[in-house]
């Protein structure tokens, strides 16, 4: 997991609002000792009401030579939705802490 200056404070606290611009990228391997990178995927805080179905970030999913890769961004949130639940502490405006 990588968050820049501005998603840090907040995401390694659970606690806060995400500031426009803030981005968290996920580091994605294909095997448990993560050793072969195959790609990242990366959320960025867009302004208020920018895109509210999809809470206000903009998803995007790249390879491991960091070119983008067309995804659905509803698949994204609809499953950080699901893991990254506010009520018990493991999210935060649809980031996760961890897997639960
Ligand atoms: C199958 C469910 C699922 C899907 C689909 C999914 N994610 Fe995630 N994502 C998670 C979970 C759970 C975490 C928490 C960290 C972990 O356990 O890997 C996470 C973590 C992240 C993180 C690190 C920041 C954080 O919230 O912890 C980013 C960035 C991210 N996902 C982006 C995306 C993008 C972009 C897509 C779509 C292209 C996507 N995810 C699709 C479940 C999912």
């Amino acid at each position: 997991m990588l968050a820049d200056s501005a998603a840090w404070p907040i995401y390694s606290a659970m606690k806060g609002a995400y500031p426009v611009g803030a981005t968290l990228v996920k580091l994605e391997y294909d095997d448990e000792k993560c050793a072969t990178l195959v790609g990242f995927t990366a959320m960025q805080k867009l302004a208020a009401a920018e895109a509210p179905t999809l809470g206000d970030w903009a998803w995007q999913r790249l390879d491991a030579d960091r070119n983008v890769v067309p995804s659905t961004a509803s698949t994204c949130v609809a499953c950080h939705k699901h893991h990254c639940q506010e009520t018990d502490g493991t999210g935060l405006d649809l980031s996760c802490a961890e897997e639960k």
